[in-house]
Order: structure tokens, then sequence, then C-alpha cells
């Protein structure tokens, strides 16, 4: 019999008692009728997984698995599992709640379910996240991810308590958004000649409104709130090669083919940018309910706005010293227009810099990238925070080992599953008292590399599961090697799901 409660993340506290619950089949989950929705996925979760264990039809009858409310409280992520000899009782006071414990319920079912019978200790589980912001971050302009695969990958996600789609819709090598007033931006901007690769597809293309609805919708449902991303005013590539005007030199641009950081961004001195981020933005808000938007802000060269008449004249009309107070500036208003549209503005921590003259508005939240550092800087100003730092295992496009036979960007300091689990939202360099200010923590897949839906799956797995655990349970009770423990039963779960995992050293 086995006695532990293998689950990944590791919840709050599980209390053991002598007894086993065991029954042959799956009960139907069922519950209050305020959870329907939950249930009905989560039913529908187990009856696949089910099926993937050879067993059809529906789960067994009666029901002996319920979904209880206890309390009121939409806002909380807090659940109870009572596993008894006779039935299991999952509690919450919300459907967030619910949802998760839902979500370990169908752990337990992928690892303890043999030969057509379910058998767990029982035991009683209390659990509630750490961290409000617990996120994944998918690059899906180097490389275009199927709606399909999304789905898949959201619904995974979720296995592990994940409530934030990160989803990076532009970048230099590709525009995936539809803006009704710039259809270049998908005519154009979604498609690049690249030729390197034999196989089609995918060169490109752009999620249709009912596609980006759909997937919003799906996350939504499993308690993901999703998060666009349009990178401005630098990566802008494919806004160039699509409105050649729109830049510094008029072009020509083209949709990158190569991979990297580029000169050409938009031009700070032109007012139509603003306009563009302005229909941006109303296409931003009409698809994607949630109050985050994110503008990047990463990785701005300044060589043509140094070079540029037009520039130049903004900048000595607007009394700056330097073309980094430009980028402020843009910022400035970006965040002003989202503000307008009733969302808060999300950037990668470069937002933080040459902020004296045009400061960064206190709403904005940063998202520390380059490290820690920017995270530091952003708490102790007031900013909310979000940690993804590089150095810690959170860039997902890095091999798990610096090995020549490992796939994906070499990056010396290393980014294994172990430096993942590490990973620490709250950094002891951060003021004390500004630990409220950090929302959590996310991994980020670039996709330079990561051409197919499969590599993705194994650059994200199992480095997510150690994040996840990382932003949901209280540091008091991480151990990495009873993670790693834990890890095995979590493999199969994910082999039983066909999700592709990376399997070598975990340090
Ligand atoms: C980034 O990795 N350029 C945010
Ligand atoms: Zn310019």
């Amino acid at each position: 019999m086995k006695e532990k409660i293998t689950v990944i993340p590791k919840p709050v506290s599980v209390k053991y008692t002598e007894d086993v619950y065991q029954s042959e089949g799956l009960s139907v989950i069922s519950g209050d009728k305020s959870f329907a929705g939950e249930i009905e996925i989560a039913n529908n979760q187990l009856r696949c997984a089910l099926e993937k264990f050879g067993f059809k039809g529906p789960l067994c009858e009666p029901g002996n698995i319920f979904c209880l409310k206890k309390g009121d409280d939409e806002a909380s992520e807090a659940y109870s599992i009572v596993i008894s000899k006779e039935k299991i009782t999952i509690e919450a006071a919300s459907s967030k709640g619910i949802y998760h414990g839902l979500q370990t319920l169908r752990q337990l079912v992928l690892s303890e379910f043999n030969n057509g019978v379910l058998v767990l200790p029982c035991a009683e589980i209390q659990d509630y996240p750490c961290f409000s912001w617990r996120g994944l971050m998918l690059d899906c302009s180097r490389y275009f991810y199927t709606v399909p695969f999304i789905k898949e990958l959201i619904d995974t996600l979720s296995l592990h308590h994940i409530n934030r789609f990160h989803w990076h819709l532009t970048d230099d090598q590709g525009w995936r958004l539809p803006v009704a007033e710039y259809p270049l931006l998908t005519e154009i901007g979604s498609l690049r000649k690249d030729s390197r690769m034999r196989w089609k597809p995918p060169q490109g293309g752009f999620y249709s409104e009912d596609e980006i609805r759909d997937v919003v919708d799906y996350a939504a449902k499993r308690h993901i709130e999703t998060i666009p991303e349009v990178d401005l005013p630098g990566h802008a590539s494919a806004i160039l090669a699509s409105y050649p005007e729109l830049g510094c030199t008029g072009g020509p641009y083209q949709v990158e083919e190569r991979f990297g950081i580029f000169e050409d961004v938009l031009c700070a001195g032109n007012d139509r940018i603003l306009d563009l981020a302005t229909k941006i933005f109303d296409a931003l808000v009409k698809l994607f309910p949630s109050k985050w938007v994110h503008i990047g802000g990463d990785e701005v060269r300044y060589n043509r706005w140094e070079a540029c008449p037009k520039c130049q004249k903004r900048l000595a009309e607007l009394g700056l010293k330097k073309p980094g107070e430009l980028q402020s500036w843009i910022t400035s208003l970006l965040v002003k227009m989202l503000s307008e549209r009733g969302r808060t503005a999300i950037g990668w921590d470069e937002i933080l810099e040459d902020s004296d003259k045009f400061k960064l508005p206190k709403e904005t939240i940063v998202m520390s990238w380059r490290g820690e550092t920017g995270g530091v800087r952003a708490s102790a100003l007031g900013h909310q925070v979000i940690m993804t730092p590089n150095s810690c295992g959170c860039y997902l496009d890095y091999k798990h080992i610096n090995t020549a036979e490992e796939p994906g960007q070499s990056y010396e300091p290393g980014a294994s599953v172990y430096k993942a689990y590490s990973m620490q939202p709250v950094t002891p360099e951060m003021k004390s008292g500004s630990e409220q200010l950090i929302l959590g923590g996310q991994g980020n897949l670039w996709a330079e590399l990561i051409y197919a839906g499969k590599f993705a799956q194994y650059m994200i797995f199992p480095r997510i599961c150690a994040i996840a655990e990382a932003v949901w349970t209280p540091k008091e009770n991480k151990d990495f090697e009873d993670f790693s423990s834990r890890l095995k039963a979590h493999r199969s779960r994910l082999d039983t799901l066909g999700i592709y995992q990376y399997r070598g050293p975990l340090k």
C-alpha cells in the first residue's frame, strides 16, 4: 500500500489515518450545483484518463466523490480533501478552490488507479497557495503553436494549479493578433519567408478572434487567466514589415527570419505609433477579459532613435537627454492608455530604466527577467512584481543541463529542474515589508529553437512542475529530495496524459 500523497505541488498539510480507500472503477463526482462547471470538467478529465488505462464508458455509479461548498469566498483558492474508507469529500469556499481540489484528485487517480482499482491512503489534505501569480509564458511568435496544442498545455498546467497563461503574441518573427484597423499586421506580419526548414507548417499564422476567445474561455473554465502580451516599442520587425512608415528609416523591412535583437524599432517621433497602440489595445480589451495586459518593453535598441531627426525632435521637445527616456515616455503613454481602458500594464524589467523624467506609473507591474535585480528594485519603488529570473531556472528555452546533446539555448549557470525548484519569488535582497508586492513567479518558454509542440513539452516538463511547487507550497515545506521522489509518480501521470518530458539528471 502506498502511504504517500505524491502530488505536485506538495499540499500545505496532509494528515494520514490508518485506513485505506478502495474502489472498483471510479465514481462519478457530484456536488454543490455552484460547482457544476468544475465538476463536469473533472468528470471529463477523469473519463479521458480512465480511457488511457483501457477503461471505457461512464464512471461507475453511485457517486462517492463529492464537492461541497464550505463558506463563501470567491477570492480564496483554498480547498480541503478528506479521503475516508467510504468516500472522498472535497470542500472549498470558491469555484477556484474546488477546481484545485479536483486537480489534486486527478493527480491521485492518474498515479493510483491500477488494474481497474483506485487505492488511496485515508487522509485529510488542507491546501492553499503561497503566491497568487503562478504562470507560464508561451512565445507563439518565434513558433506558431496550434490552438489544440495550447489547450492541451493549459489543461496540463491546471493540473499543477498554475493560474496564469501569459500569451506572447507578437515579436520580430511574427504577429499573431488580429487588429481590424491594421489588417496588414496579420496579412503581412504573420508570415515569414523562412526557408530553413524543409517541412511545413508553420512559417506563420495568426489566431482568429474566435480562436482567441476559445483559448481564453477554455483557460478560464480551468481557472487560468490569459494575459496577452504585445511587445512595444522594440521586437517590432513584424509591425515594420507591415507598416514601414512606422519605423525611423522607412525600411525596407521584413518579418525577421533571423533570431536576436534588432535595431529597427517603432519611431518614437511618429505620432502614428500611438494610434497603432490605441487600436491594438482596443482589440485586446475586446478579446481578453483579464485586467492585465503585458506591453513588453524589453531589449529596445536606441541606434535608430539616435540617428532619426523625428526622434531627436521629440527628445528636444520633451526636454529629454537620452533615448532611454524616450522609451519611458512611450511606456508612460501605453500605461495610461491601458488604465483608461480599465487595465493594468505589466512590462519586462527594462521599463524601470531611465525613468527620472517620466516615472513608471506606480500601478505598473514589473516582470523581473534579467536575474532578480529588477524585482528587487521594482518592489523597493513600490511596484508589484512577478519573478521570472533567467538565472533561477525560469527560462525554459535553456538547456536542462549543459551538454552538447541536450537541446535548447546554452546558459552557463544552468537551468536545471533543481534550479527551477529553488526559485524563490521573495529574495533575501528584497526590502522587508515589500513581500506583499511580490505576486509570484512563472516560467517562460521562448521558442526560437523550439520548433514543435512536443519539443515545447520536453522543455516545459518537469521544470514547470518544480516552478509550480516553488510558487504554491510554503517555503518551509519545500524539500528537493522529497520533490524528486514524488516526481517519479508524477512522471507516470504526465506519461498517461501523453505529455513529453525531459528525463535526464535533475541537477
Ligand atoms: C526577454 O527575455 N527578452 C524578456
Ligand atoms: Zn524615429
